[in-house]
């Protein structure tokens, strides 16, 4: 028996490019698992209604992690169109399953490293080298909506102020969860020795929810006295990250700021296709790219597999398998430095698995 079940979601558009990619950068590496498929995403939605069944859930429960690819979302209504016909009238309605899935398994931190590679020509500065740590359960992410303002709802304080067609998002902050993300981000800190942490929130107007986050981080900062601590607006933020992006280390964010911040921070090293997560929980953790599913390029093996491969490696490093987290590493640092081998986004010829082949022959 192999020494790790791996769960392996490609998901659909260029998701199934990209993880035929990292197959072959963890075989390269000779990583001893059993890859396990599962179904999620735009496909499962319009034959099941459900982009998550519940048969790849339970995969989930059986496996040690899971790689993730990427998947189609597009608007409620274009959803409902897609459905297949004998499931129209139901009430069913899409939801992003890699959201479900984050909040289902509690999977609470999700960790965005962006680092520079030396010789990628997209490099906003070759000095970076920042990590978001996002919190990944709540928030506005917390799928608490109506269209319609709920009776309840209209006799709270303030709701006078408010007019009788709007729609409500939850922003929801517990100090539960602003506690764990908050420990997650200082611990790294001072186990990788980084130098500085920065809370990223806006509780100058959202002062309930974003004020505790930020009490929170004010408050574990104590604990950390050789870490500096600071924090910023995510509007002032998304400013700095532009003019001096070289300045930080470790950002911890609530869900929204964090995704945003996540895209800004993957652009300044190369974009999209060097943006890799991991989705990590106590038990349990989930590692993907940051790029959706571009369908127009789906099949044609032509995007950056790299932050797969990059997702690989962070997954190399959560099973413990170091060595091998570092020679991939390597591998990969090397084939952005020599330069001969560059997708398109890079500004070169070489396809999705001629990236990968490049990487797995330098292991
Ligand atoms: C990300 C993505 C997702 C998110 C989408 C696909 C739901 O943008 O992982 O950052 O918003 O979290
Ligand atoms: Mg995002």
């Amino acid at each position: 028996m192999a020494r790790y079940r791996i769960a392996w979601l490609p998901g659909d558009g260029v998701g199934r490019d990209v993880m035929e990619a990292a197959r072959i950068v963890l075989d390269g590496i000779g990583l001893d698992a059993d890859y396990l498929p599962g179904d999620i995403g735009w496909e499962c939605w319009c034959h099941e209604g459900d982009p998550l069944p519940a048969r790849t859930i339970e995969l989930l429960s059986n496996t040690d992690c899971a790689m993730f690819g990427a998947i189609t979302s597009k608007p409620a209504a274009i959803a409902n169109q897609e459905l297949n016909p004998s499931l129209a009238g139901k009430g069913l309605s899409y939801r992003s399953p890699i959201v479900r899935l984050r909040q289902l398994l509690d999977l609470y931190v999700c960790l965005r490293p962006c680092k520079a590679y030396a010789g990628n020509p997209l490099n906003y500065r070759d000095d970076l080298d920042l990590v978001i740590f996002r919190e990944n359960t709540e928030d506005l992410y917390s799928g608490v909506e109506f269209a319609e303002i709920p009776e309840a709802m209209r006799s709270l304080p303030g709701m006078d102020r408010v007019a009788a067609d709007a729609a409500v998002s939850l922003k929801i902050n517990t100090p539960r969860a602003c506690e764990r993300i908050v420990h997650a981000a200082f611990e790294f800190a001072r186990k990788h020795d980084r130098k500085r942490v920065t809370c990223v929130h806006k509780a100058n107007v959202v002062r309930v929810t974003d004020g505790l986050f930020l009490e929170t981080a004010r408050r574990a900062a104590g604990a950390y006295p050789e870490i500096r601590f600071d924090d910023a607006n995510i509007d002032a933020m998304c400013m700095w990250l532009v003019k001096n992006p070289q300045n930080y280390d470790v950002l911890v964010a609530p869900n929204l700021y964090g995704d945003i911040v996540s895209d800004l921070s993957a652009q300044l090293v190369g974009g999209l296709g060097f943006g890799c997560s991991g989705n990590i929980s106590d038990h349990y953790a989930v590692f993907e790219p940051s790029h959706g599913s571009a369908p127009k390029y789906a099949g044609q093996y032509k995007v950056n597999p790299l932050a797969t491969i990059l997702a690989a490696r962070m997954m190399l490093d959560w099973l413990g398998e170091t060595d091998k987290a570092a020679a991939l590493k390597s591998a990969v640092a090397e084939v952005i430095r020599r330069g001969q081998v560059r997708t398109y986004d890079m500004g070169g010829d070489a396809g999705t698995l001629e990236m990968a082949q490049a990487i797995a022959a330098r292991l």
